[in-house]
């Protein structure tokens, strides 16, 4: 999708946010040819034992260049793709020879089993959690930063864009896909708008992360005011959920565009 949109074709570093029990993007990436990924959590859920198999299964499909699975197999995995064919027209037959080297993938193992440690073929993977300090990375360092289904958690998501634009090279973009439905916390999927703030704190409870409610409209603001220019904006409509009149005082004004908008993919690019 960022081929798609013009942006940056070959990331070096590459940051994560919330990747949760797998670092397989992440580990996707630098196999593609990326050489530091930051990944970035509340709470540890990635085990290396797994992640070392999850690693050694992408080098295989990389290798015989597999396509990508689809949303048959991965029906909530979005956006969906035009085509799930293994994206030669990116990585080349040049790149790949490249970027498959056995030396740099024993590189990334390394740093695999080492998490946070660079070595000499300059391949660099740390796992920062929980992350409470925006300087463990250098400002203007990173060429992309991602996440999936993570950005509905995040509880100071002024902030988090902020820090997220600092650290970003210029010319750097930014790629992720938000769900905005209620995860379960009610029976339609835009339920979660109608509790009011005291009962939506007793739903939280001592959970460390819920969901911040923001809507679809209020993420695209928050962007801008950082200075990311939206480069690309698919929106899931729903009109299945609760109506206007069932909202909380808070989420009154939603729009009904933001009513109906149960998720999005945001490609954004720092000016
Ligand atoms: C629904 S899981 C998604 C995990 C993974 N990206 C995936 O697609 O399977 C949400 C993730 O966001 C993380 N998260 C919540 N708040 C966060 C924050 N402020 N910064 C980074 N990660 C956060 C959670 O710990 C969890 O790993």
């Amino acid at each position: 999708m960022a081929h798609k949109n013009g942006l940056l074709p070959q990331p070096d570093a590459v940051a994560e946010l919330g990747p949760g029990d797998s670092l397989g993007i992440g580990l996707a990436a630098l196999i593609s040819g990326a050489d530091k990924y930051y990944a970035f959590d509340v709470v540890e859920y990635a085990s290396n034992k797994r992640n070392i198999e999850i690693f050694d299964e992408l080098i295989n499909f990389f290798k015989k260049k597999v396509n990508i699975p689809d949303e048959t197999e991965f029906p909530e995995i979005k956006p969906f793709l035009k085509s799930y064919e293994f994206p030669k027209h990116i990585l080349t037959d040049e790149h790949l020879d490249k970027a498959l080297k056995q030396d740099r993938i024993e590189a990334i193992r390394k740093a695999l089993l080492h998490l946070g440690g660079a070595n000499r073929n300059n391949i660099q993977i740390s796992y920062v959690v929980p992350w409470t300090d925006s300087k463990v990375i250098k400002d203007g360092s990173v060429d992309m930063i991602y996440s999936q289904a993570v950005l509905e958690h995040v509880e100071n998501l002024s902030d988090t864009y902020g820090i997220l634009y600092r650290w970003l090279k210029p010319g750097g973009f930014m790629s992720h896909q938000i769900d905005l439905r209620c995860h379960g916390t009610a029976k339609e999927w835009n339920g979660h708008w109608a509790y009011s703030d005291f009962v939506w704190k007793m739903i939280k409870g001592k959970r460390p992360f819920l969901l911040n409610r923001h809507p679809h409209s209020i993420h695209l603001e928050l962007l801008q005011k950082c200075g990311f220019e939206i480069i690309c904006d698919i929106k899931f409509k729903n009109t299945t959920g609760i109506q206007r009149k069932h909202l909380a005082s808070g989420f009154k004004n939603m729009s009904d565009d933001d009513l109906t908008t149960s998720g999005a993919f945001i490609q954004s690019i720092k000016k």
